[in-house]
């Protein structure tokens, strides 16, 4: 795990979308992982920045976003599908072929799970892997007691991650109960992973992932078994952990995690 603390909002999200930009660039057939949620849309408005001014191209990349609720149609305002094309696909030149979101219409869902991971690897795996991170430490919708080798399938959404995103809906009671995810043991096998972390409401979370003991009840905490897990938070996310000389290296602009753990 590399744990990166910046300043703000704005320098972790400039600080990842260096690191894809970078990877892309290496590697213009990158398999991406994708999130949605809040935290990574100024990921997103970068890398538009960069495709717009600086020409950086997706037209090679393949992406597979990490989860959908079921039930919600690819038209649904508050469908994944709906919230990747608002923030980011509709912005460049991703080849909408190449794009996979979970289906959370899917009749079979154990059939579509099954062939998410399979399509996963007919494209030679995740090369890097943007994530969020849950209040509760969940990672994707891999809620607190999920196995940690866990691959794609459906999860009951636990209250708080309801309460969390009752704020995108009208009231609690229309946020989807259940979604498709990829399990803990299908992100883990991404060659990458990039864990973005902003503001107070996150620093118990980051804390617990970064410093407690690895446990299925913190989701997050095994990115400490990944040998390429980088860990950008911001001052208030980083808050609560313990190592002073995190935070005295606080803003240093560098493209590089300054702490390695
Ligand atoms: P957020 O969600 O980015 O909207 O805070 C993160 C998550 O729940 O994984």
């Amino acid at each position: 795990m590399l744990l990166h603390v910046v300043k703000d909002y704005e320098a972790m999200s400039r600080e990842a979308a260096r690191l894809v930009a970078d990877r892309l660039r290496s590697k213009p057939s990158l398999v991406l992982g994708l999130a949605t949620g809040s935290t990574p849309l100024g990921v997103y408005r970068e890398l538009i920045r960069m495709h717009i001014e600086e020409g950086l191209d997706f037209s090679k990349v393949t992406t597979f976003n990490l989860d959908e609720y079921v039930g919600l149609p690819p038209q649904h305002e508050q469908s994944y599908h709906h919230f990747m094309d608002e923030a980011f696909f509709r912005h460049v030149n991703v080849d909408r072929r190449y794009v996979h979101i979970p289906d959370g219409m899917a009749s079979d869902i154990e059939g579509f799970c099954d062939w998410y991971e399979e399509e996963i690897r007919r494209h030679g795996g995740i090369d890097v892997q943007i994530l969020g991170i849950g209040a509760n430490g969940h990672i994707a919708f891999n809620e607190p007691g999920s196995s940690l080798g866990s691959r794609t399938r459906i999860k009951t959404l636990t209250e708080r991650t309801i309460r969390d995103n009752a704020r995108f809906f009208n009231s609690a009671e229309e946020v989807p109960r259940y979604a498709i995810t990829m399990g803990i043991g299908t992100v883990m096998d991404a060659r990458e992973l990039v864990l973005l972390a902003t503001g107070v409401e996150k620093a118990e979370a980051v804390r617990a992932a970064v410093e407690g003991p690895i446990t299925a009840m913190v989701p997050a905490s095994i990115l400490q078994m990944h040998r390429r897990a980088y860990v950008i938070v911001d001052e208030a996310a980083a808050s609560r952990l313990s190592c002073q000389y995190v935070r005295e290296l606080t803003g240093l602009p560098t493209t590089e995690p300054r702490l390695r753990r």
